[in-house]
Formats: C-alpha cells, structure tokens, sequence
C-alpha cells in the first residue's frame, strides 16, 4: 500500500518496532551522563546561520555545501543547526551560565541537519548525542572527556573501535604548519581534487581530510602536525596522553585528524569503528577554546564531542549486542459478554492509573480472537473476565508464557499483578 509520498532523501522514520533501540542507546548515554555529572541542555533546531559560518567556518563542507539555510518571513537568515557544539557556546554566553564549580558540563540529544549525499551511516537529518565541557583547559578534563565517550561505547557492549587522538596545536604552531603544507602540496596542485586546490589556498589541513583517493594517497607523505607543535601544545598533548594511560583507555596517535570543523585546536580525537564501511566516524570531538570569543563572548576555553546515534546502531547490530527489551503490554484484559465488557473498561482505567501497563480490545470479538492478540502483543498475563466470573466478582489471571491460570478475586487483581 505504498502511498503518494515518501519520507524526505537522506531522512528516515523511527518505526515502532526499531523504537525501543533509540530508547536504550539514549538511555544509557543518559545513565552515563549521570555518572560523569552532566546535566541536560536543549537548544533550538535552527539558529542564526552566522552562528556556524563564524565557528564551524566558511572553508567547512558543512557551512559551504551542507548547511539546510533559509530565509524567515523577516528576511532573517537561518539555519537548521548542523552541529551542536556552537548553539551549546552560544546559549551559555548568552544565559550567562556559570562555571559549577569551575567548568559547566553540558550534554544534548537531537537531530542535527546536513545537505550531504545519503549513504550508509550517512543522512541528511540524523541524530547526535554530545556533550561539552566549557571552562577549563586542564588537559585533564580532555581526558575525562575522552573517557565519557570510551564509557559510553563499552556500557553499549561494543568492542570493535579504536580511539584515535591527535593534537592540531593552537594559533601559534598552524601558521608554520600551514606554510609546510602548502609547501609539501604545491608540486601536486594540478592532481589534487578541485575542492582541495581550493583548501590548499585558505586552510590547507583540510585536505589532509579530503575522501578522495587520489588526495589521500598525496596527504600520505605529507608533514605532521606533531613535529610543528610548540612547547606548551606539546606538553599538553603529552599529559592527556598520560591520563589516559592511567586511565586504561587505549588509544593511537593519529596525526591525520584533523577535524571537519574550524573551531578546534589542541586535542582532537575520534572513535572509529573497525568494522563499519566508510562512515566509520562513531564519535568526534576535540578542544575549542577560541570558539567562544568568536560568538562574541569572552575568552572561555571548552572540549566535547558527538556522535550519531545511526551509526552506533549499525555498530551494535553488527556485534549483535543487545537493547534490552521491547516495549511489551505486562497484561491484556480479555471479556466475554456485554456486562464483563464494561466492567473492562473501568478496570483497565484502573490497571493503567495503578501503573501497570495494559491492553484491552475495543472490537467486540470471540474469546479465542482475543486471546490470539493478547499472545501477539507479547504481554505476559492475560485477565479473562465473563459475565459468569464477574457475578462472582472473580477474574482469571493466565501466565501467557507458561499457560497456568487461577481464579482471584477482581478486588486482590491489582496488588495480585504488582507483586509479579
Ligand atoms: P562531527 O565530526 O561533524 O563533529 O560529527 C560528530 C559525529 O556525528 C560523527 O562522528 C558521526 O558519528 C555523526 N555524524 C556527522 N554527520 C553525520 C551524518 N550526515 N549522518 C549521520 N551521522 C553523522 C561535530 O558535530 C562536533 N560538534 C563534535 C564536537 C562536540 N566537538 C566538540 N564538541
């Protein structure tokens, strides 16, 4: 019965039967978050798309060819967010929140937008978990934040990654780094992608970035970041190393990430997942401590991460990890007879007030029809009421998983039902 209309390309909807694995994915970051102390912040699903050119960047593909921009009925410029990190730093200069007790941290959960070509673990609306540290740059807190994530990932089960750090320094060592890039790129200007001429010219460490072959197989020999870090970057870069290894959180240095967005410097970092195709990214994140003077507040050192729940679903599926169980009816009430039938309708009011979860058929079919359904739903008990048993104010109770069933009175059904 394929109707008229399609769900937008590159977007997706959450069937019910698929819902309760985004509920388990969600609730365990939730959980986690508790442990590390973050507490919930919301934003809006659109901001000012200043807020992204300034941060994310320009030279981004998210800001040059991803961003869903449009224009209000005032002529405002808008953006359907891309990214949480700047609508986080945005709201937090704005609302002036404070430092608890010397770094807010924050997490969120929602639906970020970007115009890319769909593709597996890849879509146009997709759904980001992250948090953001703002206030501190001990590079201990890098490390605390790199441990949320490896948390995170091992509660859900999954082995198969493998957390990859760098360093991309600060101000001070990427203008040398630069310089050496488009040193070592000059001699392949003419083979390089015609995005990464233009990358070469404004911000050369992206197409140490670039998914085209023929790029990645030039970037290969090209200089490292690592060798131009100065002292201060590189002393902090040894000290994340060495909580992390206090920690038991392996990792590699890789000195190719550099990052899809502007706004980072020093520590940068991503989970990889070794089995995934393409979009193996399961989780990205770094330092951003000029992001916040670039929104114009004042100078606020901060580092988080996301990750897309998609992909961390395709990753679970494929180590066939759990997620928990389906949402399930504990009883479906079944009547036989007019009067039995609205004694059920009050009482099953009375099951749901109690909290117990409860499912009723409202067509007026056989027992057997009902009982059909009741095994269908997976509830665990069936409540069978006929006008007979309920001259007797007595109900049935049956097991539906192991079929044993007893009369009880309709009085004791609710206490009855809590105690299993
Ligand atoms: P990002 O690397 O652009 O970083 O995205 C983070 C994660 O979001 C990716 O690793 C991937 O799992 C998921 N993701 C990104 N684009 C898509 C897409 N089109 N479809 C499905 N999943 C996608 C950021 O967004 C930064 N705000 C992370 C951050 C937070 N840095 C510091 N704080």
């Amino acid at each position: 019965m394929a109707g008229k209309f399609k769900v937008p390309r590159g977007t997706y909807d959450i069937l019910p039967d698929e819902s309760y694995k985004w509920q388990f994915m969600t609730n365990v970051f939730r959980e986690v978050a508790g442990e590390f102390n973050y507490r919930e912040i919301v934003t809006p699903i659109f901001e000012k798309s200043d807020i992204f050119e300034r941060s994310v960047g320009e030279t981004s593909d998210i800001v040059e060819k991803e961003m869903y921009k449009f224009e209000d009925k005032k002529g405002r410029i808008f953006a359907l967010r891309p990214e949480g990190t700047a609508p986080v730093v945005r709201s937090f200069i704005e609302n002036g929140l404070l430092l608890k007790p010397n770094s807010a941290k924050l997490y969120y959960l929602g639906p970020m937008f970007r115009y890319d070509r769909p593709q597996k673990g890849r879509f146009r609306q997709f759904y980001q978990y992250g948090i953001e540290n703002i206030g501190s740059n001990d590079p201990y807190v890098d490390a605390e934040v790199i441990s949320f994530a490896y948390m995170f990932l091992s509660k859900l089960g999954l082995k198969n990654f493998q957390l990859q750090i760098n360093s991309i320094g600060c101000k001070n060592c990427t203008q040398d780094y630069d310089n050496a890039l488009k040193k070592y790129f000059a001699p392949y200007q003419n083979d390089l992608c015609s995005d990464c001429r233009k990358r070469l010219e404004k911000n050369p460490k992206r197409v140490l970035d670039c998914k085209v072959k023929t790029c990645q197989i030039i970037a290969k020999g090209a200089p490292s970041m690592l060798d131009y870090l100065d002292e201060d970057c590189t002393t902090n870069f040894n000290k994340v190393q060495q909580y992390l290894t206090e920690m038991r959180i392996s990792f590699v240095v890789n000195p190719k990430i550099v990052r899809g967005l502007d706004y980072y410097s020093q520590t940068a970092f991503e989970f990889i997942d070794t089995n995934l195709g393409a979009q193996n990214t399961l989780i990205g994140g770094g330092r951003y401590d000029g992001l916040a003077e670039q929104l114009g507040g004042r100078e606020l050192p901060g580092i988080g991460f996301a990750g897309g729940f998609e992909r961390l679903l395709l990753s679970m599926e494929e180590e066939n990890l759990s997620f928990g169980q389906p949402q399930t009816p504990k009883v479906y009430l079944v009547t036989v007879g007019n009067e039995a039938r609205s004694a059920g309708i009050k009482l099953i009011l009375e099951l749901r007030r109690s909290g117990i979860s409860a499912e009723f058929d409202s067509d007026k079919t056989s027992m057997n029809a009902q009982m059909k359904r009741a095994n269908k739903t997976g509830a665990a008990f069936a409540l069978i009421l006929g006008d007979d048993e309920l001259k007797r104010n007595m109900i049935i109770i049956k097991n539906l998983a192991n079929g044993e069933q007893k009369e009880i009175n309709i009085t004791d059904i609710i206490k009855s039902l809590k105690d299993k």
